[in-house]
């Protein structure tokens, strides 16, 4: 049993003899990608012409498909074939596991004639091309008995229940300490629903070769995408293999599957030939999932010195009818801030919407976006400092567990931030500062975000050209984990970064369990530093054993790897010239990582702090973000450029989620208004000035064997509390509805006599 204490001793990535960790690499299928070469799913060539899939989403939000009339479409050139539920394929029943080991269960397509959300697929037509399949598409008819939808999620605060397994945390006695604090903060703010937005929408190209099912698809985790296809299937796990070499953006939104997968295995079944099928950008909004609404209050009590004597965060928010996912915004203010009276929870409405889902960050996102705002109204109310109410609430440790934490350094994100941005010059009175006919204005938040190591494996081989090969069944979404992989390889074997190459997201690679909740490079990281360290194992020792090897005779634990030769003292060779005499054929290693039985005796988090200055104009209401600086401490960086974009496109999200982003429900339909990205705002290069993310040089000894963290959800994490402080700093109102457009804003100003 592995614990931290065995991750102390120095390895290749920790000494980092080479300087390669840490510096700031360019992507490794960067090349690949900005010459259209880099092949996503949906452009990988098949091998013999596709037909092509186009689906049908439901027009209603609830209610039955009464009838359907696809003889129009079945005549039209160039389909082969209509499917709705009447005679699509049989499939696994839905939730069903054949293979008790699988780690997803069947997500059958065309099931029944119930609707449940709007947006649902309940239709494919297939067709010799894209054209044609578009075309008859638009000849199918399908009738709708429809319910009339109930999604307004304000008319479940009273009667939302706990989400299933889950109860309220209570430490101590909020409402009495609340009742009787001296300073106080309640309010309620709003998050709308959000939409991932993925460059590359959820795509598949599928064929069979005899009865193995091969599947290019766009997903964040290779092993579930295959497990539940084949449980979909009725098919053995081993007979689908999975690729999922480039993809553009998952958030959260592509860890798990969705009906083009499903429909584009069954189609290459049915027709013998391989078979494309993607969602469209409008299809993605309603048949995949997004990040729920919430509805959040929060209440401060302090003392007049800023201690917190109460603190509570309750959250409601909405899944899908049918669904349990939960939007847990509540749960970092379980971590952060020092109060002896807590009280937090969640209350769950089932509305008839399309199905939540995780999205970036996934309850940081939305939940920070209450409680630092409140922390800046409970400040402004003390007369102290944001950032010094803060410190002085900064727990010893964590403040619901009493478990210590691994490493914290929340406190110097937030003084070194302070003094980077130019915090001294805040003026805490608001609407003081003009710059032409800007009002300015300063805010800040704190951010966290938690830490995780899941199991994974890994390989590496060295062959006869002194080229090390990773293989791993990762995926890299756009986060870099080609790259990062590729410096652990680089620097554990001593060889340059252009000696190593990089196989991932392939179903028959060693299985890594993908991208989410930001653990993907240390889990990924962890388990390719074991292969490396097996790999100089074995290549030490094959060394020693080898009478043609200067370094023959050992000891083998000695061998430095650098530049491409393994030496021991003075006597050296080129690790290509061992490898082609004594393992031709190459040499390879297995690596492995668990987390340590002992993990959870630490509170473990990555933390930051954002500042920024934005610019309202007070006759339009327009915000502008002018300067933002978010300072960050997670763990060991492995690359300085990737970590950066990670960071800097978590706060431009953030941005977005104060000032743009959001979905509006129409209730008529139960469909989300927006359904591109002219009417759906997410931010553009444009819209954000200069930004800055700063890492803390830090190693977390309690993370993994590279004390590494993630930072893909980090960024965003406080991001736009910190964008509404200074929005309330430049003008004096608060909109607690977010995001804070100009027509709330003026509203609220011109409300305010401002
Ligand atoms: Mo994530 S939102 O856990 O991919």
């Amino acid at each position: 049993m592995t614990t931290v204490q065995d991750w102390a001793a120095p390895n290749p990535v920790t000494q980092n003899r080479s300087g390669l960790i840490g510096k700031g690499v360019d992507r490794y299928e960067g090349p690949l990608k900005v010459t259209g070469t880099a092949a996503y799913a949906y452009e990988v060539t098949p091998p013999a012409a596709p037909a092509y899939g186009v689906m049908i989403p439901a027009a209603i939000a609830t209610g039955r498909i009464v009838s359907t009339d696809t003889a129009a479409a079945e005549a039209s050139p160039g389909v082969y074939a209509v499917w709705t539920h009447r005679n699509a394929p049989e499939q696994g029943r839905r939730g069903a596991k054949v293979h008790p080991r699988s780690t997803a269960p069947a997500r059958p397509a065309l099931e029944s004639e119930r609707v449940t959300h709007f947006g649902q697929i309940v239709a494919l037509v297939l067709a010799d091309t894209l054209e044609n399949a578009q075309a008859g598409a638009n000849l199918v008819r399908i009738g709708y008995e429809a319910d009339p939808p109930d999604v307004e999620l304000s008319d479940h605060l009273a009667d939302a229940g706990q989400p299933p397994g889950e109860q309220d945390v209570e430490i101590g006695a909020f409402e009495a300490a609340f009742a009787e604090a001296p300073v106080t903060v309640d309010d309620t703010w709003s998050t709308p629903i959000q939409n991932h937005c993925q460059m590359e929408p959820c795509a598949t190209l599928a064929w069979w070769e005899g009865e193995r099912c091969i599947v290019h698809t766009s997903v964040q985790m290779v092993k579930p995408a295959q497990h539940g296809l084949a449980e979909t299937l009725k098919i053995d796990r081993d007979a689908v293999h999975l690729l999922t070499r480039y993809i553009g953006g998952g958030f959260g939104g592509k860890g798990q599957t969705y009906d083009e997968l499903t429909l584009a295995a069954l189609g290459a079944r049915a027709l013998g030939r391989p078979v494309k099928v993607a969602f469209s950008r409008q299809q993605m909004m309603h048949g995949t999932v997004h990040r729920p609404a919430t509805i959040q209050q929060v209440r401060l009590g302090a003392k007049p010195d800023g201690t917190l004597t109460a603190m509570s965060l309750m959250t409601t928010t909405h899944c899908q009818r049918d669904g349990h996912f939960t939007e847990h915004a509540s749960n970092f203010a379980r971590s952060l801030y020092a109060a002896p009276n807590r009280l937090t929870g969640h209350r769950l409405a089932r509305l008839d919407l399309p199905h939540a889902g995780a999205m970036r960050a996934p309850g940081e996102a939305s939940g920070m976006l209450s409680l630092e705002c409140a922390m800046d109204e409970l400040a402004e109310k003390l007369g102290m400092d944001p950032v010094e109410l803060r410190i002085r609430n900064e727990p010893d440790t964590d403040p619901e567990t009493g478990k210590p934490f691994s490493l914290r350094q929340l406190v110097r994100c937030m003084k070194e931030g302070a003094q980077m941005f130019g915090w001294e010059r805040r003026l805490p009175r608001p609407g003081q500062v003009r710059d032409g006919r800007w009002l300015v204005g300063m805010g800040m938040s704190a951010a966290i975000r938690g830490n995780f190591l899941l199991p994974a494996k890994a390989s590496f081989t060295v062959d006869a050209l002194g080229v090390i090969t990773v293989r791993q069944g990762m995926t890299d979404i756009g986060t870099g984990s080609y790259t990062v992989l590729a410096q652990i390889a680089a620097e554990t074997l001593g060889v340059p970064l252009a000696d190593v190459r990089v196989e991932i997201g392939d179903s028959e690679l060693p299985p890594a369990p993908g991208s989410g909740g930001q653990f993907g490079a240390a889990t990924a990281g962890s388990a390719a530093l074991m292969a490396g360290v097996n790999l100089r194992k074995a290549i030490s020792e094959l060394a020693a054993g080898d009478p043609g090897s200067p370094l023959h005779g050992g000891p083998a634990a000695d061998v430095v790897f650098q530049d491409g030769v393994i030496a021991i003292g003075n006597r050296s060779e080129k690790l290509a010239d061992l490898i082609r005499r004594a393992a031709p054929e190459g040499l390879t290693a297995d690596g492995e990582i668990r987390p340590a039985e002992d993990a959870r005796n630490w509170s473990q988090h990555t933390y930051g702090a954002h500042f920024c200055e934005v610019g309202v104009d007070p006759v339009t209401g327009e915000t502008r973000v002018r300067r933002m600086l978010g300072v960050f401490a997670a763990g060991r960086i492995i690359n300085h450029k990737t970590a950066r974009s990670q960071l800097t496109g978590g706060m431009i999200w953030g941005v977005a989620s104060a000032l743009t982003e959001g979905n509006a429900v129409d209730p008529r339909y139960g469909s989300l208004i927006n359904q591109d990205l002219q009417s759906y705002l997410v931010p553009v290069q444009a819209d954000i000035g200069d930004l800055e993310a700063i890492m803390l040089d830090e190693a977390d000894d309690k993370a993994n064997p590279m004390g590494i963290k993630g930072v893909g959800e980090l960024g965003i994490s406080g991001a736009g509390a910190a964008v509404a402080n200074a929005i309330y700093n430049a003008v004096g109102v608060r909109v607690r509805d977010y995001p804070i457009t100009p027509d709330k804003l003026l509203t609220a100003m011109v409300a305010a006599g401002r």
